[in-house]
């Protein structure tokens, strides 16, 4: 894995983005991803600046006690490379509740 390539897990899947090799920038948002995947349009944009949280996901990391924090993000503020080493959470998750709580500790392994 080199430095352009970002990791994350999403759906129970383990998602690897290599900027060298998409037509993703790092400077994509990740509601603009999201809205490219027909299944996880869930996620809207409305004011794309951050006001009125229809681009509302979560974000899962280990905390240092190995535990799962979770954090609600404005999706049209946050670029691709913050999902790197954690779980990216969608509406289309809510209905499988076994997923939020998935072990994210595959995807941050050897990225300290
Ligand atoms: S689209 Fe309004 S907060 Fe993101």
């Amino acid at each position: 894995m080199n430095k352009n390539t970002i990791s994350f897990l999403h759906h129970n899947k383990l998602i690897n983005i290599n900027f060298d090799e998409v037509a993703y920038r790092p400077s994509t948002t990740v509601l603009n991803y999201l809205r490219q995947q027909p299944a996880f349009r869930g996620t809207k944009e409305g004011c794309a600046e951050g006001d009125c949280g229809a681009c509302t996901v979560v974000l899962a990391e280990l905390d240092e006690q190995g535990g799962l924090r979770y954090k609600a993000v404005d999706s049209c503020l946050l670029f691709l490379p913050a999902l790197h080493g954690k779980q990216l959470i969608t509406v289309e998750n809510l209905s499988q509740q076994k997923t939020i709580s998935i072990a994210i500790a595959p995807c941050t392994a050897g990225n300290g």
